[in-house]
């Protein structure tokens, strides 16, 4: 599944899944776009990809602030000539029951990890359109699939994200751009690091391959949907969450 010459642009990059992504797509032979808002772990993804003989370049943006994705994504333009393929997973989590969530709760996630995937999409998209050839992977969530007690906005925004997913499938399949989601389980991450042994204990008893997930099983299945191999897939919801939903 080799991604030479193709230029790939991940939000969220700086850590966790979106870096692994970066990682894995640049060994592909991807140019990656690298995007977070930490200018120094970026650099430092940088030289890891440059060093081992890839394509890299950082661009600091907060993504839930329009004009910063603006000029970002132009910059990014500018630099590698075209972005290919574009992964919207930068995400935040501010948990709280609904009774108490603050209305800056909703709107930081709602805008972090939602509006954050249009706005990116539609920077990106007229350089797809122009070479008719694109892929558009958003990271969503299985909650944002079966919902979870306390976590209103960061699942209403994942939901939102596969209807999001499915519209601009629809909008842009005729000019050969696919866009698809991955829904991943439980990953262990920094997202997931701050959560108690006894309740990843009790999601572990909802996983039938038994195990949490890794940022690799994630970065696959993004490849995967990056490639040529799958051209003939969009507006699909690929889940990686070692069976804890199914169907
Ligand atoms: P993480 O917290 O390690 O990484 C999140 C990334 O998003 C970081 O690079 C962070 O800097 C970036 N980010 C956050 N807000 C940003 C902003 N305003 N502008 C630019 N970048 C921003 O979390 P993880 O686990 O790697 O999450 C990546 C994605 O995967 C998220 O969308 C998350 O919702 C999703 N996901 C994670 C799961 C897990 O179990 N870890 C499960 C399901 C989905």
């Amino acid at each position: 599944m080799s991604l030479a010459q193709r230029v790939a642009l991940v939000t969220g990059a700086s850590q966790g899944i979106g870096r692994t992504c970066a990682l894995r797509f640049a060994k592909e032979g991807a140019a990656v776009a690298v995007a977070a808002r930490n200018q120094e772990k970026l650099n430092e993804l940088v030289q890891e990809i440059t060093g081992a003989g890839g394509k890299a370049a950082a661009f600091a943006l907060d993504v839930a602030d329009e004009e910063q994705v603006k000029s970002g994504i132009k910059a990014a333009i500018a630099q590698f000539g075209k972005i290919d393929i574009l992964v919207n997973n930068a995400g935040i989590t501010r948990d709280q029951l609904v009774m108490r969530m603050k209305r800056a709760d909703w709107d930081a996630v709602l805008q972090t990890n939602l509006t954050s995937a249009y706005l990116c999409i539609q920077n990106v998209i007229p350089s797809m359109l122009k070479q008719r050839w694109g892929r558009i992977i958003n990271i969503t969530s299985v909650f944002g699939q079966m919902g979870q007690a306390g976590q209103a906005n960061y699942a209403a925004s994942k939901a939102g994200l596969i209807g999001l997913t499915m519209a601009i499938a629809r909008e842009v399949g005729s000019r050969n751009i696919t866009c698809n989601a991955v829904a991943p389980g439980f990953i262990e991450t920094a997202m997931t690091a701050v959560l108690s042994d006894e309740l990843k204990q009790s999601a572990i008893k909802q996983i039938p391959l038994g195990r949490v997930g890794t940022p690799d099983d994630v970065a696959s299945a993004a490849v995967f949907l990056a490639s040529e191999e799958a051209s003939y897939i969009t507006g699909h919801v690929l889940n990686v969450n070692g069976g804890m939903l199914m169907g």
